[in-house]
């Protein structure tokens, strides 16, 4: 990996790369670091990277976190998209253990009477930190426009230090950093972009089935996500670094 991971020249990329296109975002990820890169995938409207990814014609790589509690639509979305771009979606799953632990422990709804952190770290965090420790850099659906209360300062490049450390560096890219939500919807339709059936049902933003419920008209997508819970702490730990930075 050449990146020079230094604040200064990652600011300097930073502001390069936020002018260009989210293509020329993936391109540069993909270039830079080829098979020690890979896409995040959530089987939501973040399908968009796995679309421009293939546009860019480089050879990619798809990672979804399988929380085991995500919706039948999902998985059936996870399986058309596999096909339907002829992509490997390397599934990350929680640590057997572990899970079988918290849950006898602490049964199958703790979220909802302590808050979602416990669940998420062993359903998701866990195993993607597991996942990018195989990996020098990560490209994720992160938008500005999807939490006021954590995402509006996301940069499109940035050293990842909640993940990585100063002996194994990790890069993140945020293709779709300035993305609104309609652009995401104007391309899923201009390019006949496969797209979670979910969608169709009132949901906007779409997590794990407990955690997720259809927004009615105008009201912000990110209340459909944990919704007992305070806007500020709506991270689930995948993107703590957003909550560590401010
Ligand atoms: S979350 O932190 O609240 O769950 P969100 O659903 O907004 O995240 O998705 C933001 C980005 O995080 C996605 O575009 C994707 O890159 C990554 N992500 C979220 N959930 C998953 C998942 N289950 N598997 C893989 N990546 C995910
Ligand atoms: Fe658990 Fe909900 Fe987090 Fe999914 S989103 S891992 S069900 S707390």
């Amino acid at each position: 990996m050449s990146l020079d991971l230094s604040q200064d020249a990652m600011d300097a990329l930073n502001q390069q790369l936020s002018e260009a296109s989210a293509r020329d975002v993936i391109t540069h990820a993909l270039q830079n670091f080829g098979d020690n890169v890979a896409i995040s995938f959530s089987g939501a409207e973040d399908v968009v990277l796995i679309d421009l990814a293939a546009k860019a014609g480089l050879n990619f790589r798809v990672f979804t976190l399988d929380t085991g509690r995500l919706h039948p639509e999902t998985y059936d979305y996870l399986e058309r998209v596999r096909k339907h771009y002829g992509v490997k979606i390397e599934v990350c799953t929680p640590n057997g253990e572990a899970l079988s632990e918290f849950v006898s422990e602490k049964g199958l709804f703790s979220f909802y009477e302590d808050g979602h952190k416990e669940c998420c770290q062993v359903r998701k965090v866990a195993p993607l930190r597991a996942k990018l420790q195989t990996l020098d850099a990560w490209i994720t659906g992160q938008r500005k426009d999807q939490s006021p209360g954590t995402r509006t300062e996301i940069p499109t490049i940035q050293n990842d230090t909640f993940f990585g450390s100063e002996d194994n560096t990790l890069v993140k890219y945020n293709p779709l950093a300035a993305w609104s939500s309609e652009r995401v919807w104007a391309y899923i339709r201009a390019n006949e972009v496969p797209y979670n059936e979910l969608h169709e049902k009132g949901f906007t933003s779409i997590g794990c089935q407990p955690c997720t419920r259809p927004v009615l008209p105008n009201q912000h997508e990110r209340e459909g996500r944990w919704w007992w819970e305070d806007a500020t702490k709506k991270e689930c730990g995948l993107h703590v670094i957003n909550i560590d930075d401010k």
